[in-house]
């Protein structure tokens, strides 16, 4: 199989059967969930369309991790369907959900540190493409990562923060999911590499990977969303097209602003 082959053919597997893009892939209706008896989202709905990417937006505490959760498979919903392409996936094992194509971007640095950054990716990509489809993986993520090509022979232990996170997203972007959910990504980044990651996100959804993503730098996540949903204590508050930075803040400006002073702003 060439490089090119095994380029194509994660292109034409990128959608779950009989879903082409544009239609339903991920659908949340009325999903409930939170954490023993703390209810943290309430009647959650809104669809991620196969090859298109949302932007889950909201303050801090909203739910949004919640949710990426939810649709990865690490809690079950208490109430209401979290669907993929019409079967109900919602409080399977995340390792099954993964099977089916929907991945969580590792958080962090999820790297085998004594092993060299080579190692690390060909055990990944051993498991996904097989021995024979290893060399042409590598260089893949060499592409993707130039950092990564340059570093091949470092022990994974000895990379920077950033740099092990690229390791990590390596594995997975190389073959894309049918589905990516990636939970701030850029925490803790650097401005650059946080440039080069969100280039690589545009590059797999271009190749028919749908996204959810949550990102403090909204405009990163803008850039890429063709849908935003925005959470409010745990509830959607906006679910539709993108909006410029200043028409999305006034959809924010509610949880931002202490309850009495927004009851003088409305009365006065
Ligand atoms: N493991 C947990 N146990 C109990 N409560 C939790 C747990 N994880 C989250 N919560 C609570 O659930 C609510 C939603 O949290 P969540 O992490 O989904 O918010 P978030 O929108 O991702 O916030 P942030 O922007 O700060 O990451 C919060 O009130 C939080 O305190
Ligand atoms: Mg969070």
């Amino acid at each position: 199989m060439t490089r090119d082959g095994t380029a194509s053919r994660a292109a034409a597997t990128a959608t779950v059967a009989g879903v082409e893009p544009g239609e339903p892939l991920l659908t949340l209706e009325h999903v409930s969930a939170g954490y023993g008896p703390f209810r943290a989202i309430f009647d959650v709905s809104f669809t991620l369309n196969a090859g298109e990417a949302i932007a889950l937006l909201g303050s801090n505490g909203a739910g949004k991790t919640t949710i990426a959760r939810l649709c990865s498979g690490l809690i079950a919903p208490t109430s209401g369907r979290v669907l993929l392409g019409g079967d109900d996936i919602g409080g399977r094992p995340a390792n099954r959900i993964a099977r089916l194509g929907v991945t969580q971007a590792p958080e962090g640095r999820s790297v085998f540190a004594s092993l060299t950054v080579a190692e690390n990716l060909a055990l990944g990509f051993r498991a996904t493409v097989g021995a024979k489809g290893v060399p042409g993986a590598l260089d893949a993520a060499y592409a993707l990562f130039p950092r990564l090509g340059d570093r091949r022979s470092q022990l994974a232990g000895s990379l920077s923060g950033g740099e092990q996170r690229m390791l990590s997203l390596a594995r997975v972007l190389v073959h894309p999911p049918k589905v990516l959910i990636v939970d701030e990504l850029s925490l803790g980044l650097a401005p650059i590499i946080v440039e080069e990651v969100y280039r690589n996100l545009a590059t797999v959804k271009a190749k028919g990977t749908a996204l959810l993503i949550v990102e403090q730098h909204v405009e990163h996540a803008l850039a890429l969303a063709d849908q935003v949903v925005v959470l409010t204590r745990g509830e959607v508050s906006y679910d539709g097209p993108v909006l410029s930075l200043e028409q999305l803040t006034e959809h924010l400006l509610p949880t931002a602003v202490p309850e009495p002073l927004a009851s003088e702003l409305e009365s006065g």
